[in-house]
């Protein structure tokens, strides 16, 4: 049998604590900061979101990276291992996160794929005339049929599968030369890119209008709850917590390390970024209002619409539209590329824990089903409303229902001061009374509102006209049926040696 030193020893570890904030930082970069974030601020208040937004960084982002970071750091494990550490009946909630990582995994990569192929058009205005109908039409070739076919379009299925590889071969490599290095390449590109591309955007005609329309503040907005949820969903989703990511990322942290330093710069770069994009998409909008003889009110959108739709009307019409195009595009194929690397990470990881499998059989034992399924799912011309149902569903419910129910229970068993002992022994910014509260206390009323007033709305109203059955399978049935299997995988057996784990030990 190994010995219980040398196990511990087996576990991978990031070289250093700056590869590991490239790493985090390049996990909570993604499509929401640089697609979702300008429209929430814009839709919420426009300047007067900041307080907000910083109330909820301040009161629940902050102070949950934190708590991942801490259970993944004393407890060396991915998701499941770690949970089961804390308490074996905690398991559950780390295979819980597994598959709604599962789930976002299988429709991340098409998105990126939708980029690359879109960072391609844009040299040349690929679109044509009506990017609308290019994007569903000719693109998409989207069916008008609800439902699950196996036509399969190749232009999107070829781009799908390179991403598929792309990332599969960075996960083999492992976590220090995998996804370590890879975070440490892609990170400072897309900054510089990113950087180049809203400086671009500021130059256009109609940006101070974007700016403005952006910015200026309805304080009103403040005295309605939706808008504190909506700062409060941003949070959560922008820094990937209550994911298992951190959990996974700060389990490969050599012993000394700063956990709350790392996890301030963590949290606060990944706003600075948001903010730049809120201010690169906007200035943009605002040139596409004026050119296009409309209010910014008219033009401005989020997510699908912004990127397919809004910009390559920007691309077509700016002076150097193709600059602005490739970086916008490529912007998004490399923030959503570490975004895809973390997700996958977490699945991995869990697996090689569980069956102690090696690194690459875990890779490919994991990503090539989740290629082909992602593959028949989105490569086809039904794939759309499949991609928003299941979206919708894992992050307004997955989420937020795993990350109350994961903090309700340590809270209940009285494990944060324990978790707070960890961290202090090793950090600089000291946790206390102020941290449980925030953590413990607060954010779960914060999720239990959320997920309430979501389950009901959904209920009543069902999800963008969609069919019952079609939300009752891909919606509700995916959404429960993720809990119970995650349930029975907790109830697996572990390799010898998973419970070995002694306080205290390296
Ligand atoms: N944080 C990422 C973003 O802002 C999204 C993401 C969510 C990534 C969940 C990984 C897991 O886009």
């Amino acid at each position: 049998m190994v010995s219980k030193t040398q196990q511990q020893s087996e576990r991978a570890t990031f070289s250093s604590r700056r590869m590991f904030m490239f790493a985090a930082i390049g996990s909570a970069v993604g499509l929401g900061n640089i697609w979702r974030f300008p429209y929430v601020t814009y839709d919420n208040g426009g300047g007067a979101f900041i307080l907000p937004y910083l109330v909820a960084l301040l009161t629940a982002g902050i102070p949950l990276l934190f708590l991942d970071y801490a259970i993944g750091h004393k407890y060396r494990g991915s998701a499941p291992l770690a949970f089961r550490r804390l308490s074996k009946s905690f398991e559950t909630f780390g295979w819980w996160q597994v598959l709604i990582n599962v789930i976002i995994a299988i429709y991340y990569a098409v998105i990126i794929g939708w980029a690359a192929s879109y960072t391609y058009y844009a040299f040349n205005s690929g679109w044509g005339a009506d990017p609308a109908a290019f994007f569903f039409g000719d693109f998409l070739k989207m069916s008008k049929e609800v439902g699950i076919g196996f036509d399969f379009v190749d232009t999107i299925v070829g781009p799908l599968l390179g991403v598929w590889i792309a990332v599969l071969l960075i996960m083999a490599l492992g976590v220090q030369n995998g996804v370590g290095k890879s975070s440490v390449f892609f990170m400072p590109l897309l900054t510089v890119m990113f950087i180049i591309l809203v400086l671009s955007s500021l130059t256009l005609d109609g940006a101070a209008k974007g700016l403005n329309a952006l910015f200026t503040p309805d304080w009103s907005k403040l005295a309605e709850p939706s808008v504190w949820i909506a700062a409060y969903g941003q949070i959560f989703f922008s820094l990937s917590i209550c994911f298992g990511i951190m959990i996974t990322y700060a389990s490969y942290l050599k012993k000394q390390t700063d956990l709350t330093g790392a996890g301030l710069v963590v949290g606060f770069a990944n706003s600075s970024f948001e903010l730049l994009a809120g201010i690169g998409v906007f200035a943009a909008l605002g040139f596409m209002a004026v050119s296009t003889g409309k209010e910014v009110s008219e033009v401005a959108t989020s997510g699908i619409g912004l990127a397919f739709i809004a910009f390559p009307t920007i691309i077509d019409k700016a002076p150097f539209g193709s600059v602005i195009g490739v970086l916008f595009f490529g912007s998004l194929v490399f923030a959503g590329l570490t975004s895809l690397i973390s997700i996958l990470e977490v699945i991995i990881a869990a697996i090689q824990d569980k069956l102690r499998w090696g690194r690459i059989t875990a890779t490919f034992a994991v990503g090539l089903p989740l290629m082909v399924i992602s593959t028949i799912l989105f490569g086809t011309t039904t794939g759309l409303p499949v991609l928003d149902v299941l979206d919708k569903f894992v992050n307004s419910f997955g989420i937020v229902a795993v990350g109350f129910a994961s903090i309700c229970c340590i809270m209940l068993t009285k494990r944060f001061d324990m978790l707070a002992a960890h961290v202090n022994s090793v950090s600089s910014l000291k946790l206390g009374a102020g941290w449980k509260l925030f953590a413990g206390i607060i954010t779960p009323i914060v999720l239990a509102y959320m997920l309430v007033s979501e389950v009901f709305k959904l209920a009543k109203e069902g999800y963008e006209g969609y069919p019952a059955w079609f939300v009752g399978t891909f919606g509700w049935a995916m959404a429960v049926g993720l809990v119970v299997l995650a349930f029975i995988l907790s109830k697996l057996a572990w390799h010898d040696g998973a419970d070995n784990y002694r306080e205290g030990e390296e």
